[in-house]
């Protein structure tokens, strides 16, 4: 493979990256209710060992509606893909895309039941 080559794939990367970025709510209904279950499950369990299993707060802060209030999605999303450095929050981008962490984001604001 040419450099051209790589910088070409690099760049087609780059757009769907941006694109999945900008193509904000429709996105989310994409997931399929199997995945939505699985992240739900996620968010109990792997979230709530920290946030508390119904959201309300432990090692990390709560996450229900009236705690995310005013604050942005973009924000919130970022949070959940790179963690906070220098705090107990990890990321998760390993585990999660963009457009699940927009979905988790998404239930949160709304309140998780
Ligand atoms: C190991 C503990 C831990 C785990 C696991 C964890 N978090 Fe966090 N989280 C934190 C801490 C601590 C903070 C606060 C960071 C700070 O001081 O800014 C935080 C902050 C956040 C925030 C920002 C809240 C705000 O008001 O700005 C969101 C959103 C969030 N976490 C979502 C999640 C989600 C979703 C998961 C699961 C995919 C998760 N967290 C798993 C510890 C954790």
């Amino acid at each position: 493979m040419t450099m051209k080559h790589i910088t070409f794939a690099g760049l087609v990367a780059l757009l769907l990256n941006s694109a999945t970025f900008s193509a904000d709510a429709k996105q989310t209904e994409n997931l399929t209710k199997a995945r939505q279950a699985q992240l739900m499950h996620l968010l109990k369990q792997d979230c709530g060992s920290c946030h508390g299993m119904t959201l309300k707060g432990g090692l990390g802060p709560a996450l229900l509606p009236e705690n995310l209030e005013g604050k942005p999605a973009l924000f919130l999303t970022n949070t959940i893909m790179y963690g906070r450095p220098g705090t107990a929050m990890p990321p998760w981008k390993e585990i999660l895309t963009e457009q699940e962490a927009k979905w988790i984001t998404k239930q949160l604001v709304k309140g998780v039941k």
